[in-house]
This record gives structure tokens, C-alpha cells and sequence, in this order.
């Protein structure tokens, strides 16, 4: 433990004057990009890989991480196989949700399943969207606590852009897109490419073979 930090304390001295130097150069001029200069959090990931103790660290977060998406999992009303959860993805009424085979959800996905979430097989939800089936009923005082929900139902070989909302009561048909930060309000056709705020149809997709 004690060389370990050594060894950080003796490479961190080393990055900063090698940090002090390529400001020197670059001041002269020098537009070659010394590796001395590169952020502290690439430098930090180095000294991560170098460690056996942090090598330790990281295989048991990577065991955790497994564990929380067999969790995750376990909690659905239905997971097909070779679903791919990337955490961190929040999924509030898991045991309203089903997701299909071979689907893949990457991190930040927030799904709010209360009202029943069915997403089918092959499908892609990308970072930062939103799935929700749940919203607040804004005719009563306060609306803190009282929701009104509508399935979404999401079908096979569908793909969802980044940042996208889908709101309470949307069907997406069997092989449809729906573009980079669009907000879903009604439903999209299949095999349609739809995109916008709030989301519309703007092209068939063209399947090649
Ligand atoms: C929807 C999408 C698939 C369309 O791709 P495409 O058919 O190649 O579309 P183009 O790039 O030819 O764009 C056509 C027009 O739509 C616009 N457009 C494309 N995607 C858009 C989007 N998400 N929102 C608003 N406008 C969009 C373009 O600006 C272009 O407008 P113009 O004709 O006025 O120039 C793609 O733009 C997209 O959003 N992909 C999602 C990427 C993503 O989220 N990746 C995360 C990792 S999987």
C-alpha cells in the first residue's frame, strides 16, 4: 500500500512538471501535444490500470455492477435473454415492465413502469431517455402523489435516438426510429422514421436485402 501511494506521489510530481514543461513549450510555439498534458483524469485512469490493488477495485465493481443488473433483471415482469442493461439505468414499477430478447438499454435510461411498460425484441433505447407511463394529474391541488398512468408499448426491432421522451399511452410500431432528443406524444407507425418535438413521421425506413 505504502510503495503504491509512493508510486502515485512520484508519477503525480512527474505529471506536474512534466505539466510545467508543455506549458513552456507551448508557449515557445510547440504545437506537439506532450502526454505529460494530458487531463488528471486520464493520468488518474493510467495510474488505475498500473495497481494490482486498483486492477482489484475495478474487477469487484465490474462484480457488482453484474450483480445489480442480475437484480435489475429479476425484478421485471419479463426479461428476454441477452437483454443488455447498461447501468446506470433507473427502472421505478420494474414489475410493471417487460423488455424483449437480444434489447438493449444503454445508461441513463429512466423508464417509470407503473402503468405498464412493454418494450419487444432487438430493440435499442439509447442514453438519457425517458419511458414513462406515468404522469401527474395537474387538475387536483396538490398534484405531488397523484398520477394517472397509460401503457407505452414499444415494438420488436425498434430504435430509440438519445435523449428521447416517450410519454404515457404511446404504441411504437415493430421497426420504427425515432430520432436524437424527440418527444414522443403520439403513436409512430411502423418501419416509420420519425423525429421532432413532439415527434413526427418523416420518412419510411428502406430495409436493405
Ligand atoms: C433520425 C436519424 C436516424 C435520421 O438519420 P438520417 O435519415 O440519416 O437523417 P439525415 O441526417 O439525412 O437528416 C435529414 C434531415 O433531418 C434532420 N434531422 C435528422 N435527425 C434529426 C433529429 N433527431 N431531430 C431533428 N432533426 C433531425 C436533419 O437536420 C436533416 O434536416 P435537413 O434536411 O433540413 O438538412 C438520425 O438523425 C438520428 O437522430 N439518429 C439517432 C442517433 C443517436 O441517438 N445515437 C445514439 C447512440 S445509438
Amino acid at each position: 500500500m505504502i510503495s503504491f501511494l509512493a508510486s502515485v506521489g512520484h508519477r503525480f510530481r512527474s505529471a506536474e512538471s512534466g505539466f510545467a514543461r508543455s506549458q513552456a513549450s507551448r508557449a515557445a510555439g510547440n504545437s506537439i501535444r506532450s502526454r505529460a498534458c494530458r487531463p488528471p483524469a486520464t493520468l488518474f485512469q493510467n495510474l488505475m490500470k498500473q495497481s494490482p490493488f486498483a486492477k482489484c477495485m475495478l474487477g469487484l465493481s465490474e462484480l457488482l455492477d453484474h450483480a445489480r443488473v442480475r437484480k435489475l433483471k429479476a425484478t421485471l415482469h419479463h426479461c428476454g435473454k441477452n437483454v443488455t442493461l447498461h447501468l446506470p439505468i433507473i427502472i421505478e414499477g420494474a414489475q410493471y415492465v417487460t423488455i424483449g430478447e437480444n434489447t438493449t438499454i444503454a445508461p441513463f435510461v429512466h423508464i417509470w413502469g407503473h402503468g405498464n411498460v412493454f418494450i419487444g425484441v432487438n430493440c435499442m433505447i439509447a442514453s438519457h431517455c425517458a419511458i414513462t407511463s406515468v404522469t401527474h394529474d395537474y387538475t387536483v391541488a396538490p398534484m405531488i402523489g397523484k398520477t394517472t398512468s397509460a401503457p407505452i408499448r414499444i415494438g420488436n426491432d425498434v430504435w430509440i435516438g438519445a435523449h428521447c421522451t416517450v410519454l404515457p399511452g404511446v404504441a411504437i410500431g415493430d421497426g420504427a426510429v425515432v430520432g436524437a432528443g424527440s418527444i414522443v406524444t403520439k403513436d409512430i407507425p411502423a418501419w416509420s422514421v420519425a423525429y421532432g418535438v413532439p415527434a413526427v413521421v418523416k420518412k419510411m425506413r428502406i430495409v436493405a436485402g
